[in-house]
This record gives C-alpha cells, sequence and structure tokens, in this order.
C-alpha cells in the first residue's frame, strides 16, 4: 500500500471511530438523562400557616387520606401526618422535590405514613384521596377539575391555596388569611349534581 492510501485508510477508521464515539455518547446522554416533562406550575411552597388552615378547613382527621397533587417538599401531606394523623401521598413530577419529601417525612418520623411518588399529577390514580390539596394556577385547576369530578368519590374535599375553579362549581367556604386565600368544595354526590367539566376557571 502506497503511503497516501495508507493515510486515507487511516484517515477513514479515524473517522468511522469518532462517528460511533458520538453516536455512543449520545445514546448514554439521552439513557443518563430522561427527558423532563416541563412543570405546569412552578415550584413556590405554601407557608405552614396556611398548610394547616387547609388542613383545618377540610377537617382532616386520622381517618383520611390526603393526596397532595404537585406536592413540592410534601409539607402539606407531612403535616397532615404530623399533626392529623391521617395518612397522605404526594405526588410531583420533579425527582428533586420528592427526594426532599421523602427526607423530610423520614426525618420528622412520619415516613410509615406518607408516600411521594414521581408523577404527573394529570395521571395519577387519586381515588382512593378522602382530601385533595392543591396549589396549582387558574389555568391548571381548570384542567384538572374534570378528573377531580370524575375520579374521587362523593364527600371528598379539595382544597386549593390561592386558586378557585370557576363560577359553576364556587366554592363552599372561603378563608382568607393575610395574602392567602384558602378555598374549600365538596365532591357531590351525584353525577348530575356535579359542575360542567369544561368550564373556563376564573379566580378573585
Ligand atoms: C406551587 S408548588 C406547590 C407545592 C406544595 N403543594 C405546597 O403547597 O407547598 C407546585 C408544585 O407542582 C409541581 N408540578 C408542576 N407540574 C406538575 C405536574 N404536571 N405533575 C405533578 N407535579 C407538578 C411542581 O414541581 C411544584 O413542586
Amino acid at each position: 500500500m502506497s503511503a497516501a492510501a495508507r493515510r486515507a485508510a487511516v484517515g477513514a477508521w479515524l473517522a468511522a471511530l469518532a462517528l460511533a464515539a458520538t453516536h455512543a455518547l449520545a445514546q448514554i446522554t439521552v439513557e443518563e438523562v430522561p427527558p423532563q416533562r416541563q412543570l405546569d406550575v412552578p415550584y413556590v411552597p405554601t407557608r405552614q400557616a396556611v398548610v394547616e388552615e387547609m388542613l383545618k378547613l377540610a377537617g382532616v382527621s386520622a381517618n383520611d387520606v390526603v393526596y397532595d397533587l404537585g406536592c413540592g417538599d410534601g409539607r402539606i401531606v407531612v403535616t397532615a401526618a404530623r399533626q392529623h394523623g391521617a395518612r397522605g401521598v404526594g405526588i410531583d413530577i420533579d425527582p428533586e422535590r420528592i427526594s426532599e419529601a421523602k427526607y423530610i417525612a423520614n426525618r420528622v418520623g412520619v415516613g410509615d405514613r406518607v408516600t411521594f411518588l414521581v408523577g404527573d399529577l394529570f395521571e395519577a390514580d387519586i381515588r382512593e384521596a378522602t382530601v385533595v390539596t392543591l396549589y396549582l394556577l387558574p389555568e391548571v385547576n381548570r384542567r384538572l377539575k374534570p378528573k377531580l369530578l370524575r375520579e374521587l368519590a362523593p364527600g371528598t374535599r379539595v382544597v386549593s391555596h390561592d386558586f378557585a375553579m370557576g363560577r359553576d362549581w364556587p366554592p363552599e367556604r372561603t378563608v382568607r388569611l393575610g395574602r392567602d386565600t384558602i378555598y374549600l368544595w365538596t365532591i357531590p354526590p351525584q353525577r348530575a349534581a356535579r359542575p360542567s367539566a369544561n368550564h373556563e376557571v376564573r379566580t378573585r
């Protein structure tokens, strides 16, 4: 083989190697950093006084299973377990929040009564909830309302920090605590009595 042909062969081999390495790197990147669905709501924690008022407004007791949809660091579910003896489930799409929540729950000794799951609140199984807590956004409440009405048992209480559910599902009670507002609804007994699932949400 001539020197020129040898150089061309080595060049082609190096190019193939580089291509294979790039391909392998692309695969590693895809596998190690799974694509994250975007947050529907940014993380802003509810202050503790409001958490306690939300649970009080819902009348949470040891018989309840409290679901916080978009649970952040888990403070609502942890407080429900600590102060009221309830069981709780927190769901958040951000794995970092769920790690924090599990860590805090174990530190304060309620790790056996609460469960934290990484997941999309729109896809979560919420049927066992007797209380649902929310701190989302008006547009997210609007999208969530049909799921709440479809999946929650009659009598389940829904408490939302700061955002309502629209004119066709007015809250039973509204409590103001400083700059915060808390709304309470109860899932009605009959489907026929339920508000339309398609109505736009308007907030205060
Ligand atoms: C305003 S924070 C409320 C945190 C907590 N519930 C509280 O009141 O302290 C909203 C949370 O929803 C989470 N989130 C946003 N989109 C979500 C989705 N599609 N499914 C589950 N969690 C989501 C965010 O990661 C964030 O932690």
